[in-house]
């Protein structure tokens, strides 16, 4: 696959997902929305989450016959070629009427992402980002903080109830034991954009999918931050720990995770 082919797809994504978020805007904050089926504990899917992962599928599926597509609500297998997918991460904070949600896209060649586009329907900002050519909030070109330490940083510190919540009170503990703000603001892609941009300085969950987080790390690693990646393959599928943020805090945010997870000193993050 040429740049130019991996061009298109980067524009074409970023015209479907500013569609897919006026769809998200049509349900946003009506009864529909707040009407959803439970998949998990605080893990609703809303008609909003199924129409809008049809209409990517249809889209992309049309235009990009050959690639594999994978998304939250339908599935799919790595491939080659792969669009990873989320039609709304933050559907908890939608299904609630609280402004914090995004249209997330990814697309892979050979296990690496090479094009990210998180789409906040709400504030209309659109966070592109293109492996090797920068990243982007609206067309202007955005970049990490330069944070001092741990009393000048605020982390999104994720939580879900897949993972024990006495790891996620160790990693909490740990943040405020060593100075930091912490948030815990309900989506990653947003989390993992508004970190890319500056507006916080780091990002991390116990255990997240792949499709809440590949766009939003190419965002991160694009505007000069680090992150600890995610593994392609078949770890495409599974959920795994995740953590980005600016590079001056990347020992201490290590540390802190690994004295968090169960798996501690077993399973080192893997460097980018
Ligand atoms: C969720 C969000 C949330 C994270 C959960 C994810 P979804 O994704 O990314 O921030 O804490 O673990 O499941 O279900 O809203 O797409």
């Amino acid at each position: 696959m040429t740049g130019d082919d991996i061009d298109r797809r980067h524009h074409f994504a970023q015209d479907c997902a500013r569609e897919a978020g006026a769809i998200a805007r049509r349900h946003f904050r009506s009864c529909e929305a707040a009407s959803n089926i439970e998949k998990g504990r605080h893990d609703p899917v809303t008609q909003a989450d199924l129409e809008i992962d049809r209409f990517l599928i249809d889209q992309l599926a049309g235009a990009f016959p050959a690639d594999g597509i994978l998304t939250e609500e339908t599935g799919g297998a790595p491939a080659r070629h792969l669009w990873v997918i989320d039609p709304i991460d933050g559907t908890l904070n939608f299904a609630r009427g609280l402004a914090h949600f995004a249209v997330s896209i990814a697309f892979c060649i050979d296990g690496r992402t090479q094009s990210g586009i998180v789409y906040d329907p709400v504030s209309d900002e659109i966070f592109t980002a293109r492996r090797g050519h920068g990243a982007f909030c609206n067309g202007r070109p955005i970049r990490v903080r330069t944070t001092q330490g741990p009393w000048d940083a605020i982390v999104d510190a994720g939580y879900s109830s897949r993972h024990p919540a006495a790891d996620y009170l160790r990693l909490v503990h740990g943040l405020l034991a060593q100075g930091y703000a912490f948030v815990q603001n309900g989506s990653a892609a947003m989390g993992l954009a508004a970190l890319a941009c500056g507006r916080i300085d780091g990002f991390c969950e116990l255990s997240l999918k792949s499709w809440d987080v590949l766009a939003g790390l190419l965002l991160v690693e694009e505007a000069g931050g680090w992150t600890g990646g995610f593994p392609h393959g078949p770890g495409l599928l599974e959920d795994h720990e995740v953590l980005a943020c600016t590079p001056a805090l990347r020992q201490s945010l290590q540390g802190l995770l690994l004295e968090a997870s169960p798996l501690r000193g077993k399973t080192p993050l893997p460097s980018v």
